[in-house]
């Protein structure tokens, strides 16, 4: 039996530390699903087709990873695609309190899915997309918090934002 996981987020946009998050998952399971949900209701910086196509270009070179998105529940669409395990990462004590919530939920609402939490690396502890966002929106330097395409992609959203 394959043990797939589904690597659920926002990914707006992806950065190194969910790229470490993939990587090291890649050695548990056979197969991760990089699922990014799209909330047509919630407002995002990068639209769906702009936030795959980005991870889509981080992920290639990794054989047994893909990129999907879903709406609705994640434990269905989890179940849709037959994983057995959600994978998520865990930065400071401050985000174990609404991933233990959200663990416990998805345990709920189905208990055939288990909630595997990695911790960051050290270097990625206080790496988010939404801090990574905001000092790119005011011109700070960004290298080597997320892959240069997103650097770029970042750059160009702000420029457009502003025009
Ligand atoms: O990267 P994020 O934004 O912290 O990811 C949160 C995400 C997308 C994994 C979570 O909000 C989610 O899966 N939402 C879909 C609805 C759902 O199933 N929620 C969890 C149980 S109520």
């Amino acid at each position: 039996m394959q043990r797939i996981a589904i690597y659920p987020g926002s990914f707006d946009p992806v950065t190194n530390g969910h790229l470490d998050i993939i990587e090291r998952g890649c050695k548990l399971f056979d197969y991760i699903i990089v699922a990014i949900l799209h909330n047509p209701n919630k407002q995002f910086l990068f639209t769906v087709e702009e936030r795959i196509e980005m991870l889509e270009s981080c992920v290639k070179d990794i054989p047994n990873v893909e990129t999907d998105f879903y709406n609705g529940l994640l434990v269905d669409y989890a179940k849709k695609r037959k994983a057995q395990a959600i994978l998520r990462g865990i930065r400071a004590v401050s985000d174990f309190e609404y991933e233990f919530q959200m663990a416990l939920m998805n345990r709920r609402l189905n208990r055939n899915i288990q909630t595997v939490s990695l911790m960051t690396g050290l270097r990625w502890i206080f790496t988010s997309s939404s801090i990574i966002k905001e000092a790119a929106k005011f011109g700070g330097d960004i290298s080597g918090m997320v892959p240069q395409l997103v650097e770029q992609k970042l750059k160009e959203k702000f420029s457009q934002n502003t025009k």
